[in-house]
């Protein structure tokens, strides 16, 4: 059941993808416009990022994954939707950013414990089962201990 669910979701958000028009993504404006008082806070709680070894978890269009990137940081833009993962690359490309690409599934993530510095789980009321991508997330983020 849990895997049919997945499945779908995936479907959906693949085909989403196939719809999104990179040029007409403002990185910028994402976290810094007006509109974004929420993404202006995270901005503030997270300070320099540079050097840092972020996961953007469930990246979609990889908008939060090219922001960062823009800022020094060294972004895994992941997501379970190839498409997302592709269109992210993309963003990245079309930003003059480099960013790494993965598909992957919150809930079991393929990557060494203790890997990164930084994550964004951000807007991602889509990943059902979000305590399990939580608890998995423990285990991959030196500071979530
Ligand atoms: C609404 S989009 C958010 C995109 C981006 N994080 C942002 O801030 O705009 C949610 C993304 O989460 C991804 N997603 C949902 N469930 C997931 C899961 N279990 N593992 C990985 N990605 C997942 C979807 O494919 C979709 O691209």
């Amino acid at each position: 059941m849990r895997e049919e669910i997945f499945e779908k979701e995936k479907q959906f958000h693949d085909q989403w993808a196939s719809t999104i028009d990179v040029e007409g993504i403002r990185v910028r404006d994402y976290f810094e416009a007006c509109t974004a008082p929420e993404n202006r806070f995270i901005l503030r709680q997270m300070g320099d990022i540079s050097g840092k070894l972020l996961l953007d978890l469930g990246c979609g269009a990889g908008e939060n994954s090219v922001y960062f990137a823009k800022k020094g940081a060294r972004c895994i833009a992941a997501d379970y939707s190839p498409g997302m993962v592709e269109v992210a690359l993309q963003l990245a490309a079309a930003n003059n950013v480099q960013i790494q690409g993965r598909t992957m599934n919150a809930i079991a993530l393929d990557c060494p414990d203790n890997t990164f510095d930084l994550f964004t789980l951000l807007i991602c009321y889509t990943i059902c089962q979000i305590l399990a991508a939580i608890k998995e997330m423990r285990t991959v983020f030196l500071s979530l201990r």
